[in-house]
């Protein structure tokens, strides 16, 4: 068995996952490397979520009866795990939404609707990259149309990294806000934060990050980080799916108005007009993920107890060993950065002129699950000039013997396409 430097008890911690232990196709193992899709979820988040559901089920803030009592207390008691998670200076500065395509609307949102100083209008600009998941496209081009303010974006270099060479010219006096990936979902690619926030900071632009790849993979400290806003989710780190987090600094959750309206946002309602409650609520119209916030504080439990440094160095080595292994493959292009310092753990690949749906699909006639298409980045492949790339990507349950897996099964296919 393969062993590196670094490595997670993955013999342990597996033993956490009942669903690692499936065989797919008539017998074979499962060997999931999708983690950037989705990750697998420990015993400890499956039974939090059904202790929750079958001792302390209730709505939240409203009731009186010890139920109602104590699902708030979990529901409340999730926000503050998160705060101490990503070392929020504020528990009411986390807001709890459905995903983090959600948070990412709602911050684009917010400024939509927002008087001055945070007006975006037909005189002032976003800035975005062309690495971004559509969540962080989708919203800023809505936001554009409605507004008239001119979206812009920082472009690639050929080996996956933004290009910042003209970061004066993208972002200007006219910017309102920045939003960018920290770890791109596709290619892997480690941003550099501190030179964009720099300039954004000189402009005086606000700073979203999407830290949807991030936050499962290494510790996250969102003072060391200096955003104005930072989203991610829950499916990704080991909760289950239906809760994202969006961060927010509390004078701007003070300052900016909401955008869902409905219930539990409010202070006073008359048929005339309301009064909103203070943040997190604001932004927290209608019943809550409530069971879905207290498996993510399981979850959050889970991999602390585990380190987030620890978690994070055994990916390095994962990721070191497997961009060794794959550069090694015939006809095999890493779309992304190939040294494993600038990267996290997934790695975007094409296998000559072999379809990436083909590639998966042979690949997962042998147990091994990745991802195929354009990984909702489809600027990203066009950038590039592919179609499509075949992802596989790692957490702190994978191991070299399933990089070894995917090694093989790649060359199965190799062979299989002739
Ligand atoms: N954003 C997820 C991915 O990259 C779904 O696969």
């Amino acid at each position: 068995m393969t062993q590196l430097p670094g490595l997670l008890d993955t013999e342990a911690i597996r033993k956490d996952f009942p669903v690692l232990d499936r065989q797919v196709h008539d017998g074979k193992k499962l060997v999931y490397l999708d983690n950037a899709a989705t990750s697998q979820k420990p015993r400890q988040v499956l039974d939090a979520l059904n202790e929750y559901y079958e001792r302390h089920n209730a709505n939240v803030h409203r009731g009186v009866h010890v139920l109602a009592e104590e699902a708030t207390a979990l529901y409340e008691g999730a926000r503050d795990k998160v705060a101490t998670f990503i070392n929020a200076p504020s528990r009411d500065e986390v807001i709890f939404t459905k995903n983090a395509s959600e948070s990412l609307n709602l911050v684009a949102n917010m400024l939509g609707w927002a008087d001055e100083p945070y007006r975006v209008d037909h005189e002032t600009e976003i800035v975005i990259t062309e690495m971004e998941h559509h969540s962080n496209i989708v919203p800023w081009q809505l936001l554009s149309q409605r507004t008239g303010a001119k979206l812009k974006w920082f472009g690639l270099t050929d080996d996956g990294r933004l290009d910042l060479s003209n970061i004066d010219e993208i972002i200007t006096e006219k910017t309102k806000i920045v939003s960018f990936v920290l770890v791109s979902n596709i290619l892997g690619t480690f941003n550099p934060v501190e030179a964009i926030i720099r300039r954004a900071q000189e402009v005086g632009a606000l700073v979203c990050i999407d830290a949807s790849q991030a936050a499962p993979h290494m510790p996250l400290d969102v003072q060391a980080l200096q955003a104005d806003f930072v989203a991610f989710t829950g499916h990704k780190m080991c909760a289950p799916t239906g809760v994202g987090i969006l961060w927010g600094r509390q004078e701007l959750l003070e300052d900016l108005p909401p955008f869902l309206g409905g219930g539990e946002m409010i202070e006073t309602v008359s048929m005339h007009s309301s009064t909103y409650a203070p943040a997190p609520h604001k932004f927290e119209a209608g019943t809550p993920p409530i069971a879905q916030a207290v498996g993510l504080g399981a979850a959050i439990d889970y991999l602390t107890s585990i380190g987030m440094e620890k978690v994070a160095a055994h990916e390095h080595a994962l990721t070191e060993y497997a961009v060794k292994r794959l550069s090694e493959v015939p006809d095999l292009r890493i779309i992304g950065p190939t040294t494993a310092e600038e990267r996290g753990a997934a790695i975007s690949f094409t296998l000559g002129d072999i379809h990436p749906h083909d590639v998966g699909q042979v690949l997962d006639e042998q147990g091994i699950a990745v991802r195929v298409g354009h990984h909702c980045a489809r600027p990203v492949c066009l950038r590039y000039g592919i179609p499509a790339t075949t992802r596989a990507s790692f957490y702190l349950y994978s191991t070299p013997g399933e990089i070894d897996a995917l090694v093989e099964g790649l060359d199965y296919v190799r062979n299989f396409f002739g």
